[in-house]
């Protein structure tokens, strides 16, 4: 495995102290002492929660290579143990991740947004792979310690790089755009998401259009025709100083227009014009919402100096990322049931995205479709009406049943008519017993919710109870 940083050039980088037994050269990072891997740099954060220099040891005997540790507590530690000492843990980190962009070649896209961050950054990593060596964040590592460190583990010979950025509240995602400097800077959408930290969609889309501040001159910004905040966002860009400003969508005054899709239950197929080159292409995973996104990602794509035909191509080997439409045949009495797990987190775009994708799902001769549904947290005071409003896409797509958990999807509970509702519980755990006696062969059920209503352990359960061959199948012929 070749080498992501010397350890000279690591420690000229965060301005280091080295001391005791160092290796020659890291292959990669870790911040977690439970993963690390085999001579890896294990960087001491300090979290909420947790100080990462009590797990230095651990990590060193798990195998990392050194560990960067602040110089106040280096003491703690052996005189031999292989140490880089720094003023600061999380500041070295990024001041390693400036020097891995400063010593870059690859075209750089960042990817924001309040829903489809990981999605569309999935799909880039797959398009632009198919064209040369790419390297992206992993999983949603978008925020202040995630960026950094998704950054500095960038190979200098990738050919592309995509990172996701993320934010809570205002301000977040300015230090972390001027870190990355994409060339391209995708904004997936606006939705009511953290609406109770900013008030307004207006507000949000202030948030996110930070991400502009740090785009590379001559670089570009992709953003949503389709998405109400557009002419806001588009503003914002020109007002920050970027003179490409491409637009994606169904739109018929988008860039990378959509212009024939079909939607099937498992994939879906699509035609579109991206910045004047007519494409038609399969992506491997349902839903309107990725169709979208794959505009997005081909315009970067094609941005970004990436043969355009072999990006649509690799779209074919999408897959939902986990607990984002993931899917799961359950084993009942008389055949099966497919359940989709999207239990990662919810938020009213991605629940109403979700809903379509159920809407869309095969069912069986007597099969329902089903809905699981918990609370959407963090949405302030229009919580209950945006709970409430998903009775009309609900019934529009034809979800025959639907179960509720928590307080805020009470709302939505007393809008349904009486012949879809399947159940409610207070919370998800005590829903858990009814949708597990509900579930029959031929069903498709969608279960989903914001992480902290805890919907996860409903998927485990399904799981769990219709894993096994049903109980009515013979046995295996054991030989005696
Ligand atoms: N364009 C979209 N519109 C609506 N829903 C979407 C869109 N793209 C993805 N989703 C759905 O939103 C959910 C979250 O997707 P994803 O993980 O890609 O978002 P994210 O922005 O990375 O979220 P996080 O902020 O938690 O990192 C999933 O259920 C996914 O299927
Ligand atoms: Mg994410």
């Amino acid at each position: 495995m070749s080498a992501l940083w010397t350890i000279d050039a690591m420690a000229a980088a965060m301005r280091a102290d080295k001391s005791g037994a160092l290796p020659a050269e890291v292959p990669g990072l870790s911040i977690d002492s439970r993963s690390v891997a085999k001579g890896e740099a294990f960087f001491a954060i300090t979290g909420d929660n947790r100080n990462g220099h009590d797990f230095v040891e651990t990590a060193l005997k798990a195998g990392a290579g050194l560990a960067v540790v602040a110089r106040i507590k280096r003491a703690q530690f052996a005189a031999e143990a292989p140490l880089l000492a720094v003023d600061d843990v999380l500041g070295a980190l990024s001041d390693l991740a400036r020097a891995t962009r400063s010593r870059s070649d690859a075209k750089v896209i960042a990817v924001t947004g309040s829903v489809g961050k990981t999605s569309t950054k999935e799909a880039l990593l797959l398009a632009l792979g198919a064209d040369g060596e790419t390297h992206a964040s992993a999983a949603s590592y978008n925020n202040h310690w995630g960026v950094p460190l998704s950054l500095a583990r960038c190979p200098a010979s990738a050919k592309y790089a995509v990172f996701e950025i993320g934010m809570s509240h205002a301000g977040e995602i300015t230090p972390l755009t001027k870190l990355v400097r994409p060339h391209v800077a995708i904004i997936t959408t606006i939705a009511p998401v953290h609406l109770e930290f900013f008030g307004t969609l207006t507000k949000i889309a202030d948030a996110k259009a930070e991400i502009f501040a740090g785009i590379e001159p001559g670089g570009a910004a992709v953003l949503n025709r389709d998405n109400r905040q557009y002419a806001h966002l588009a503003r914002a860009a020109a007002a920050a100083g970027v003179t490409r400003i491409v637009s994606f969508g169904e739109n018929a005054k988008a860039d990378a227009r959509l212009l024939r899709h079909s939607l099937q239950a498992d994939c879906s197929t699509v035609e579109a014009r991206i910045l004047g080159q007519r494409v038609t292409y399969k992506l491997g995973a349902p839903g309107k919402h990725l169709v979208l996104n794959s505009l997005a990602v081909l315009a970067a794509a094609a941005l970004a100096g990436a043969d355009l035909a072999l990006a649509a191509l690799a779209l074919n080997n999408l897959k939902p990322a986990s607990g984002r439409g993931t899917r799961a045949t359950l084993r009942l009495p008389g055949g099966s049931a497919l359940l989709i797990d999207e239990s990662y987190n919810a938020n009213p775009a991605s629940m109403r995205a979700a809903i379509a994708l159920l809407g869309q799902a095969a069912v069986g001769p007597q099969g329902r479709r089903i809905a699981v549904l918990g609370d959407m947290l963090e949405l302030g005071a229009q919580g209950p009406a945006l709970h409430r409003g998903l009775a009309e896409p609900i019934a529009a797509v034809g979800v025959d049943l639907v179960f509720c958990s928590g307080p805020l999807m009470h709302a939505l509970w007393q809008a349904l008519p009486s012949g879809s509702r399947g159940g409610y519980a207070e919370t998800a755990a005590g829903l858990e017993p009814a949708v597990l006696a509900a579930i029959r062969a031929g069903d498709a059920l969608m279960v989903k919710g914001s992480l902290g209503s805890k919907m996860g352990p409903i998927v485990k359960a399904l799981e769990r109870q219709f894993a096994r061959p049903a109980a009515f199948e013979p046995a295996p012929a054991v030989p005696n």
